[in-house]
């Protein structure tokens, strides 16, 4: 039989809908939702999680997250936009990112999302300006860097002190931001945030960033009086891309913060703060499979063989980026031996469009269909049209079903947003 996902045929999807494909189950996405809801309500105190849509966002997708109870982190007026148009509850919509733009942070108030996770002063002192001219009020977060290493690749570890992202704690920034906000007329600070990074198979970056981020709350409460009610500790939590991975369960992470969370709150004497989790990686990686045709299979004799499929890096940057690795197989006898040594290549004009380095696959054969595993997570985010490649649909499974969500891009599309002399069209010299 072939290789079937979420009881779907891989090669009536490829046939049906072409390749590359996106397919994304939406059962194990809503289980994974609705253990992210469980695990952060059945907790004292009552958390929150949201989910991190920058991993994969459409309007079905903020559908589906409502559906389950979960809220949304954002980080751009796009993401936004993409919720307010789904019709997301907007008081659910974290609002993040490392430079908001004026125009972002007013469309975030003028549709009432329940925080901003203010990052710098500068942005402070911009969203003090946008509420106090419309007297609109705005629940804030702060994002600290709390300096912690999370030993994950440097593209994706965020809580370093050297970070583009947050407040640092080297100086005394955070204190006078709080001050700042406490004195503002529509700025109401709630509380903290941060997030160390990203794919972390142990809690050991998250529980020294808490222990951290405690000392501050003293701080803080000593220099100004200011207690948070709610603390947003982010995401991270590891995924399996292949057999080199050991991802930990949810309640390992949650059950350590919980537990942490509370006991520093009692040692200041303080009412333990709501707790906000949100990852996204964790939600939709393992939930998602892409599907390539394979077009060439060139062997270098005594150096390698390169298995040449019809996407790459417009479909999945993260290898480029920052060595992600995968696991591949080939859908059509998905049960042989995987014996064949291959480096599965994109058809991108770039030598380093490799998708997966040395893999054993089924002895591959063009015309035949791989199935590329976990890519559910930030592949449909990051893609690109370079090359002038079309970007893929995307089908959502739910057991055994399947419909179009997304579909796929066309030439046309390409050049829909040129402003082009129409009298020049067909009227060219050489
Ligand atoms: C602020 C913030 N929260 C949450 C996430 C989600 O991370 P992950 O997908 O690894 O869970 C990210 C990822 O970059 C982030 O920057």
């Amino acid at each position: 039989m072939d290789y079937q996902f979420d009881s779907c045929s891989c090669l009536t999807l490829a046939k049906r809908y072409g390749t590359p494909l996106y397919v994304i189950s939406e059962r194990m996405v809503r289980d994974r939702l609705s253990q992210l809801h469980a695990a952060v309500h059945k907790r004292t105190p009552k958390g929150f999680a949201l989910y991190a849509a920058k991993a994969l966002l459409t309007v079905e997708m903020c559908h589906i997250v409502a559906d389950e109870g979960v809220g949304l982190d954002v980080v751009s007026g796009g993401e936004l936009y993409t919720a307010y148009r789904a019709g997301f509850p907007m008081k659910h919509v974290y609002f993040h990112g490392n430079n908001k733009s004026k125009e972002e942070l007013e469309l975030a108030v003028q549709y009432g999302v329940g925080r901003i996770v203010v990052d710098n002063t500068d942005e402070l002192e911009l969203l003090c300006a946008i509420t106090d001219s419309n007297a609109a009020p705005v629940d804030i977060l702060f994002r600290i860097t709390p300096g912690v290493d999370s030993h994950t690749h440097e593209y994706i570890s965020t809580g370093q002190i050297d970070s583009k992202f947050g407040i640092p704690l080297v100086s005394d920034s955070l204190e006078r931001a709080v001050t700042r906000a406490i004195s503002s007329a529509h700025v109401n600070p709630v509380g903290f945030h941060f997030h160390v990074g990203s794919q972390l198979f142990t809690n050991e970056s998250h529980r020294k960033a808490t222990a951290i981020l405690f000392d501050v709350i003293q701080r803080i409460r000593d220099h100004n009086g200011f207690v948070p009610d709610e603390l947003d500790l982010g995401g991270g939590y590891g995924v399996w891309y292949t057999n080199d991975d050991a991802p930990q369960s949810l309640e390992y992470f949650v059950d350590a913060l919980w537990a942490d969370v509370d006991r520093y709150s009692k040692k200041l004497s303080i009412a333990t703060p709501r707790i906000i989790i949100e990852p996204g990686r964790w939600v939709v990686a393992e939930a998602g499979v892409t599907l390539y045709t394979v077009g060439s299979v060139k062997e270098i004799p005594g150096v390698r063989t390169y298995v040449a499929v019809d996407g790459g890096m417009t479909d999945n940057p993260r290898p480029a980026l920052y060595n992600a690795n995968y696991s591949a197989l080939i859908a059509d006898r998905p049960d042989d031996p995987a014996k064949t040594l291959v480096t599965v290549a994109g058809k991108c004009c770039e030598s380093g469009d490799i998708l997966i380095h040395d893999i054993h696959l089924q002895n591959p054969k063009p015309g035949d269909t791989m199935v590329v595993l976990s890519t559910g997570a930030y592949n449909f985010s990051m893609a690109s049209n370079y090359n002038r490649l079309p970007r893929p649909a995307l089908v959502m499974t739910n057991n055994g079903r399947h419909r179009l969500s997304v579909r796929r891009e066309t030439y046309e599309d390409l050049v829909a947003r040129e402003v082009v002399d129409a009298q020049r069209v067909g009227d060219l010299r050489c």
